[in-house]
């Protein structure tokens, strides 16, 4: 069987997000002239023109900005999407705790605090920290969206969540989404869920 290139399986697995996120998103985020959207733990920001795209379609202006632990993800993301973006779009990417989201006055008040694969599972204290910040920095009509690569931790990040107060609004299950072969019981944005606050 002919074998399929990482990079072609990356842009299967970002077309899916694509057209998940906008079926997950659309009827809850309101269309507005600049909207804003805070990419939590977002490593190498390999989703950012998927995020562009569908905020364009949403607003005549918008600002992404990531932010995650890790500086080599953190120079990747800026390198490659820094100037990429349509004259719409202004993406920055810094080297910040999520869980000191609150000491970061920059990060303002977002429309869309966003989680790809969380990480939940991983640190509970600190990925709860994570999620209680997010929704406190968030506006009063945000949203926090979250995709996760496997079903207990998902359910344990829903039940995180909800305890925070958050009330969630939408979910979907990716029946498409790519089986991890290095990490068994993993795959590609399982699941998608969007909150907002109480
Ligand atoms: C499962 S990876 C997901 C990365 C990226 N969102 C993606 O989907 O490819 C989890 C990410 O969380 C980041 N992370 C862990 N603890 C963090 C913290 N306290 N604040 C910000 N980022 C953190 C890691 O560096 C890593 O990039």
């Amino acid at each position: 069987m002919a074998h399929t290139p990482f990079s072609d399986l990356l842009q299967q697995d970002l077309s899916r997000l694509e057209e998940n996120l906008r079926d997950l998103i659309s009827p809850h985020i309101k269309a507005k002239d600049h909207l804003s959207l805070l990419n939590l733990a977002c490593g190498r920001g390999d989703e950012t023109g998927v995020l562009a795209k569908i905020l364009a379609e949403k607003s005549n202006s918008a600002h992404l900005q990531g932010l995650d632990i890790r500086a080599a993800e953190i120079d990747q993301a800026n390198s490659r999407w820094k100037k990429s973006l349509g004259r719409k779009t202004e993406a920055d990417f810094i080297v910040h705790r999520g869980d000191k989201l609150l000491d970061l006055a920059e990060a303002g008040t977002p429309d869309i605090a966003f989680l790809r694969h969380q990480n939940f599972w991983n640190d509970k204290p600190v990925w709860t920290r994570i999620f209680d910040q997010a929704l406190q920095r968030l506006n009063e009509d945000g949203h926090l969206v979250i995709t996760s690569y496997f079903d207990k931790e998902h359910e344990l990040a829903v039940e995180a969540l909800t305890k925070l107060g958050a009330i969630q609004v939408g979910s979907i299950e990716n029946d498409h989404s790519r089986a991890l072969s290095d990490a068994p019981g993993k795959s590609v944005d399982k699941h998608l869920a969007i909150f907002r606050k109480a």
